[in-house]
């Protein structure tokens, strides 16, 4: 039986339950959706809309359902009700008959759903907290074996300039750190209970709503129940953190995959986390890498929806509302699962520090310094960079490093040129020059390794 059958002579068409049953979908809320009612039942008892008798039986079968849906074991499919608070409701009344018909006092599905899904929200925000620290843990791990290995930083993916392999793990560390606080920022915001806000505009029973909001865990109750029926910013808040992360994860992948091509063949990634060709039996395919980066098409895709689902929404509750929840579901899965698989992959790269210091050496990464020399010795440096440019060309032309030129050979372009050229063009001289906040030179990398290392390294 529908919750809402009274007012109805004919049923629903098949078609009908198939665009509008969300039970295929929501039961992942059932255990909020228990909890929520846990906290609902003492609620109304106190109100003395129940006996205590009457509680005691109803928060007794609702623990018992609790117990059950925790260990995975309702069972949903033999179900033909509509979601999961109708699911829940028809199993108490058909254990307890009208006690349990006493229940849905004083509430809506409204402030119900609303509730269950700020509670599965903030579960979710610290599961997904813990999965980013892995990742953190695992670069720092990784940076932490490697730390003297140096390799080329780019722009425009051209070879600019040598960086320590350490300060690029502790790029993507800050960038994940950020993502941390994003996270903790809408839990905070997030953290406020909608129940006793009734359909739309309150409830009429004398619920201590500061009370049910303790009770499940929030900070305090929303206070304007139009809002808190009807807004999913919290969704979509989430879902920019999971796209934003993505994007991180994404890009690292990136990185990773271009580091382990034939033609950098900086790293190697474990047997573990690549597959093979079918055809080609030499391949060894970066694949957790490419999903890494493929599935933030989804993620991203997810936040798009919702943002279209609700732009249009007159307050209060309509049903489009209940499109928010296949896109969470999928996008924080997605999320974790790419966090997960981060930390297998990080954790099995293996660096070649031989090429990736030749690669650092070659492409002229050193012209900065030569220039910055020149200025040591009194050029402006727009005339040194000018000359460095120039003896790059030369260089070029002779198929040598700068290093490999002779004096003779460097002082064609500028005669303040010594002997003392030569240490300042070798690469951990010019690296470790970097000696800067925010640098990579050896010192302030290795600092800031050791920070996050105390922060996130258990
Ligand atoms: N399944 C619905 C949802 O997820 C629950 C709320 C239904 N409320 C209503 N008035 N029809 O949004």
């Amino acid at each position: 039986m529908s919750l809402w059958g009274g007012r109805f002579q004919d049923g629903s068409s098949a078609m009908f339950r198939t665009v509008n049953d969300s039970l295929p979908f929501d039961r992942v809320l059932a255990s909020q959706d228990i909890r929520g009612s846990i906290a609902w039942a003492r609620a109304i008892a106190k109100a003395g809309v129940l006996t205590q008798d009457e509680h005691q039986q109803l928060e007794e079968a609702l623990k018992a359902l609790l117990v059950k849906a925790d260990a995975g074991e309702l069972d949903f499919d033999a179900s033909s009700e509509e979601d999961i608070h109708s699911f829940v409701e028809a199993t108490l009344i058909e254990q307890l008959g009208d006690v349990a018909r006493k229940l849905h006092t004083g509430r809506s599905r409204n402030d119900q759903v609303a509730t269950d899904f700020r509670l599965w929200t903030r579960e979710h925000v610290d599961l997904l907290v813990e999965d980013v620290e892995a990742v953190i843990a695992s670069l720092v791990g990784n940076a932490q074996v490697n730390k003297d290995v140096i390799l080329p930083g780019y722009t425009h993916l051209q070879r600019a300039q040598p960086v320590r392999y350490p300060h690029w793990c502790l790029a993507y560390v800050e960038m994940l750190k950020r993502d941390l606080s994003r996270l903790h920022d809408l839990k905070a915001r997030l953290n406020q209970c909608p129940l006793g806000s009734g359909a739309l505009a309150g409830t009429t029973y004398p619920i201590d709503r500061q009370a049910i909001a303790e009770e499940l865990g929030f900070v305090s109750p929303c206070i304007n129940s139009l809002d808190a029926v009807s807004d999913r910013d919290y969704v979509l808040e989430l879902l920019f953190v999971a796209s934003t992360s993505m994007m991180h994860l994404s890009r690292m992948a990136e990185d990773l995959i271009f580091y382990n091509s034939g033609e950098a063949g900086f790293i190697q990634l474990g047997d573990a986390v690549t597959s093979g060709s079918s055809l080609m039996p030499q391949k060894k395919n970066p694949d957790a890498l490419e999903l890494m980066r493929g599935k933030c098409g989804r993620v991203f895709g997810s936040l798009q929806a919702l943002l279209v689902t609700m732009k249009g929404l007159p307050l209060a509750y309509n049903k489009d509302m209940q499109e928010d929840k296949e896109g969470l579901f999928d996008a924080t899965n997605q999320w974790h699962i790419c966090l997960r698989i981060a930390c297998e992959v990080v954790d099995s790269i293996k660096l070649d520090s031989e090429r990736c210091a030749k690669a650092a050496r070659e492409g002229y990464a050193n012209a900065t310094e030569l220039a910055d020399y020149l200025v040591d010795k009194g050029i402006p440096f727009r005339t040194a960079h000018d000359i460095s440019g120039r003896v790059v060309l030369d260089a070029l032309e002779k198929k040598k490093a700068i290093e490999e030129l002779s004096i003779a050979e460097l002082k064609v372009y500028s005669d303040v040129i010594e002997e003392d050229v030569y240490p300042v063009l070798q690469l951990e001289y010019l690296v470790n020059k970097r000696d800067i906040l925010g640098g990579t030179g050896i010192k302030p990398v290795l600092e800031a390794l050791a920070n996050a290392k105390a922060s996130f390294v258990k």
